[in-house]
């Protein structure tokens, strides 16, 4: 038999951790200019915790749920987002209280599941690096927030990308523009896909989604939920807008993007990436908004009732980043490499390889008995800047050759010498 990974999951090899780690670095520096804080929770969660959140009706919880009984009888999923479970830690481990900082300024790394058709940019296991601010109504969150994403992608030197923003005002607005979709999509029912048929009656919401052709054309001339905005969401909305204006940020109002978790209200937003290697399709490789009202679902105080947040896909932003040509910053892999020559010089390799790590140094040694010259081939590919060359007649002397692989410049010096400073003795051959 031959063994495969499960369909939607990536194995994440050596040269591509390499940019991950690049990417988690400039976040995390990022993340730290804006005063936020890690928070780790578990990867799966009791199915409530989802379910309340994300909605009953939503397509992650009827169709992408990896969900499951254990031993102990308790429905379990494996989390499909990072925000239900971290407003629920918040509330369980109450960070509210006055020692905590107050907004709540939290993020999170780690692989999300859901059971997705696979296509390019969409997992069954994908990575999101999330943000959320707990306990702020204040606008400026909102625009702090989408500066925070615009931010990391700049520094990335990711330059294809285009915020859209939008508001679902309160979850009164929302009901009222809900009928007035319905109102305006039931005549036009026999000609929707027959996903959009469901959802009108599910979640009807979810049509102004759909990516099917002939409901878009319908789509152009639904109602606009911004008209369906009572006043303080209208001035909230507007004042989110003046903010970014304010710090000069370029977006889009779509009033057609409503999101697909019923946490949210009032501003949304996406940062969109056409970059060519989604495949001519226009991609969200950011996504989030407010969320007012989830932490008293989960039996917080209404003082802290506010929150709002967003995610990044990890796996979209390294498609975005090779399809525009972004190359990570390299370093040598190591600094020493120890050349040994024949078998009785295994036990000196060894010693001389922790010798160059105790002094904070990265190396490397051959484990496979090789030729001199394989060796060296080693030592180049790696990028060592200095190379400590023993074979048995350099053992009989107890000496070692110490070569700067830049310059080629060779010297004999002492195994007891190199024991006694090896500091010194690196950083003289370094300089010539
Ligand atoms: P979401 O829109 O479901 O929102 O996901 C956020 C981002 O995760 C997407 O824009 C995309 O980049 C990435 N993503 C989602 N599903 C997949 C997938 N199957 N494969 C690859 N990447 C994917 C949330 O999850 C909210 N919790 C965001 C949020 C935080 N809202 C407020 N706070």
């Amino acid at each position: 038999m031959k063994y495969q990974k499960p369909k939607g999951t990536n194995d994440i090899l050596p040269k591509e951790t390499k940019k991950w780690q690049f990417v988690e670095t400039t976040a995390r520096n990022i993340l730290e200019k804006y005063d936020f804080h890690e928070i780790r929770t578990p990867m799966f969660e009791h199915i409530e915790v989802i379910t309340r959140a994300v909605g009953e009706s939503t397509d992650i919880v009827t169709k992408e749920m990896y969900d499951f009984t254990d031993k102990g009888n308790r429905h379990i999923t494996l989390r499909p987002e990072g925000t239900a479970p971290l407003v629920r830690s918040y509330v369980e481990n109450k960070l509210f209280g006055p020692e905590h900082q107050n907004p709540f300024k939290g993020y999170y790394f780690g692989p999300m599941f859901r059971y997705e058709r696979q296509q390019a940019g969409r997992y069954r296991q994908f990575h999101q690096l999330g943000v959320e601010v707990i306990g702020s109504q204040n606008p400026a969150t909102d625009a702090e927030g989408i500066l925070l994403a615009l931010d990391f992608f700049k520094s990335l030197g990711v330059t294809h990308t285009k915020l859209v923003i939008n508001s679902l005002g309160t979850r009164e607005n929302r009901k009222a523009y809900r009928q007035a979709l319905i109102d305006y999509l039931e005549p036009l029912k026999q000609e929707l896909s027959d996903d959009s048929k469901r959802r009108l009656e599910s979640n009807p919401l979810r049509v102004l989604d759909s990516k099917d052709k002939k409901d878009k054309v319908i789509v152009e001339n639904a109602p606009s939920i911004l008209d369906y905005l009572d006043e303080e969401s209208g001035a909230f909305f507007e004042e989110v807008k003046s903010l970014l204006d304010a710090l000069g940020v370029a977006y889009e109002i779509d009033h057609r993007m409503v999101r697909g978790l019923d946490y949210y209200n009032h501003t949304v937003f996406e940062i969109m990436s056409d970059a060519p290697g989604f495949k001519g399709a226009i991609t969200t490789i950011c996504a989030g908004g407010r969320y007012d009202g989830l932490v008293a679902e989960f039996g917080g105080p209404d003082t802290h009732n506010a929150g709002f947040g967003f995610a990044l896909g990890m796996e979209r932003i390294l498609i975005t980043m090779d399809a525009e040509g972004i190359e990570i910053p390299s370093k040598p892999e190591v600094d020493v490499y120890v050349i040994g020559i024949g078998e009785e010089t295994n036990v000196q390799s060894l010693k001389l390889t922790q010798l160059a790590r105790d002094n904070n140094l990265s190396a490397e040694r051959d484990f496979l008995n090789r030729k001199l010259k394989a060796q060296f081939k080693s030592a180049d590919k790696l990028g060592a800047k200095v190379a400590l060359i023993i074979g048995g007649t350099e053992l009989e002397n107890q000496v070692v050759r110490v070569k700067n692989m830049t310059t080629g410049t060779e010297e004999e010096v002492s195994l007891s010498d190199i024991y006694q400073d090896f500091a010194t003795i690196y950083e003289t051959i370094l300089s010539k």
